[in-house]
Formats: C-alpha cells, structure tokens, sequence
C-alpha cells in the first residue's frame, strides 16, 4: 500500500525517491486528471502558496505546463526566465534566488544547465525545489509522466519492455527515466550510436543495443529521443542525415515489426531525424497524451511536497 505522503522535501531527482513515493504521485495526479477534464478545471489546493517559476535555459512544455499546474491550483506565481533578468549584469545563482525568496516565495520550480544546480539550492534556502531539468543530469517530472503515460497506455509498467533511443548520452531525461521504469520493474534497453551511449550505463541494470531494428522488435515501449546538438562540444555523430538513415524511427521500420510498439517522446521533436512525422503522428504515437499527463502529474508533485508535514 501506498504511503499518503512524499519522504522528500524536494524533487531533485527519481534517484532520490521511492517506489512509494511514485505511486503516492500516480494515484495523485489520477484524481487531477479528472479535475482538468472537469468544465472547471481549477480547486483551491496552493490558495495560500506562491511558487517562483525560474527558468535559466529554454523550455516550452515544462514551463507551461509548471505554469499551467500551479494556476489550476489556485497558487499565485512568478516567472523568472535568465534572458530578461540581472543575471546577465553578473548576479549569482543564489543571489537570484535570495531575493525571489525575500519577496515570500514558497516553492520554486527550476530549470538550469547545470547539473546539480536545484541540489545546490536546497542546501541553501528554505524553500521546496523542484528540478524542471538540470543539464545532462535529471528531468524527474518528465520521467513521472513518461512512466504515467505508459502505465495508461499499457495498464501496467512491471515487466513491460521500454526503449529508450537516441542521445543517451547527453539526456537528462533518459537517465530519470531509467531510475524511475527500473523502480517500478520495466525492462530497460538503451540503444544509439556507441558515441552516444556512456559506458558505465550498464551499470544502472539496463541492456545496450547498437542495433534499432533488433531493439524495436524486443520492446513494448520505444521512447525515442532528441539528438542535442547544443550540448555536443565534439562531434559525436558524421551527420543528422546518417543519424536518420541508421537511427531514425520510421514507418517502413515499424512496419516490419510483427508487433504494434507503443512511441513516445519527450519533446521537443526533431522531424525527420530521430523520428519521421508518419510516425510521431501515429495512431502509435502517445506523444500529446504525455503533454497532457505532464499537467496531472505537476499538479500532483506541487500538492504532494506543499502538503508534506515535517
Ligand atoms: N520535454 C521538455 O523538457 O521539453 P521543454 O524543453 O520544451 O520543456
């Protein structure tokens, strides 16, 4: 059985919680589903809450849908973004925050680049932290409502079969997902190019393939990923058009397969290279049902940590 509340203070990563706390979350973001289907999608839960929205790298899903979160609980909320604030004219990390906090801020929600940058911050302040990505390392909200939309689609996680394809080796999303499928007992494969898969993953219990074809046949799941160029400073791949050509999710590729694969993606979606527009937009493809879980799933991450007793 469930607990009925979350052993952490803050979200800084699923590394950091538990089975337990995952399904407190599901069970929660199940009851928010059914009130943002609702023709008043609002309930006055974080009433008395204010929640700093600070977003030091770009993003459009999490943002809006932290934003969306909040508002839908009726908490009142800042939003900081780096481009247009004093963080150009020198400011410090923890300067910044400081003075979001003086003004009465409860929660603050960020997004930074560099990894361990929302771990650092938790040390410091008083308010709860949630991780909305920080660099290559955690995206825990993400990898919650991967795993969510899996569960709808699928009725189950425990011994379902998940890929995950693409830049392992530079995603924050991949790794949250691994912590989080292998907490709730999926199988998990890692497959891409070998410069794109660091070494020590096997480690984490997954299985490495090199081979797409192979990999697609064996599983139930395929989350397929971005190729981030913006955090590539070598050149890990000859170019997008081969990475397509060996990597690439496609429909003459799936339908080779004597199974229907459930595809997602966590955004933001390169077309035709990791994955073709016939395919994203597939009857397979659950990639908007995760944009909308991602609401449910905030919403049920913000009230679980509000209404954590000491
Ligand atoms: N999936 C995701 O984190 O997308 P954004 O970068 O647009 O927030």
């Amino acid at each position: 059985m469930s607990a009925n509340q979350i052993s952490t203070r803050h979200l800084l990563g699923i590394k950091d919680i538990n089975e337990q706390d995952i399904e407190l979350i599901f069970n929660t973001a199940r009851e928010f589903k059914e009130v943002i289907n609702r023709p008043i999608k609002k309930v006055p839960s974080l009433r008395d809450i204010t929640i700093a929205n600070i977003f030091f790298e770009n993003s459009t899903r999490t943002k809006l849908s932290f934003e969306l979160a909040e508002k839908r609980l009726s908490a009142d909320v800042v939003n900081f973004a780096a481009s247009s604030s004093s963080v150009s004219k020198g400011e410090t990390l923890l300067d910044t925050v400081n003075n979001i906090l003086s003004m009465k801020v409860d929660m603050v929600v960020m997004r930074h680049p560099a990894p361990g940058a929302p771990a650092f911050l938790a040390k410091h302040i008083q308010a709860n932290i949630v991780n909305a990505g920080d660099g290559t390392h955690e995206h825990p909200t993400q990898a919650l409502l991967d795993a969510y939309s899996i569960y709808e689609a699928l009725g189950d996680i425990a011994g379902k079969k998940v890929a995950i394809i693409g830049d392992i080796l530079h995603s924050r999303v991949a790794l949250s997902n691994i912590y989080c499928l292998k907490k709730l007992g999926a199988h998990v494969k890692v497959c891409g190019p070998p410069t794109l898969i660091p070494k020590h993953i096997a480690s984490l219990g997954v299985e490495i393939s090199y081979n797409i074809d192979d990999t697609l046949q064996w599983c139930d799941v395929a989350n397929v990923l971005r190729i981030q160029l913006e955090r590539q400073e070598i050149k890990y791949l000859p170019s997008l058009r081969e990475y397509a050509l060996y990597y690439g999710i496609n429909k003459a590729r799936l339908d080779k397969l004597s199974k229907k694969t459930v595809i997602m993606h966590p955004g933001p979606i390169n077309r035709g290279v990791e994955i073709t527009s016939d395919v994203a937009d597939s009857e397979h493809s659950i990639i908007l049902q995760q944009v909308e879980n991602g609401v449910a799933i905030r919403m049920a991450v913000l009230y679980l940590l509000a209404s954590r007793k000491a």
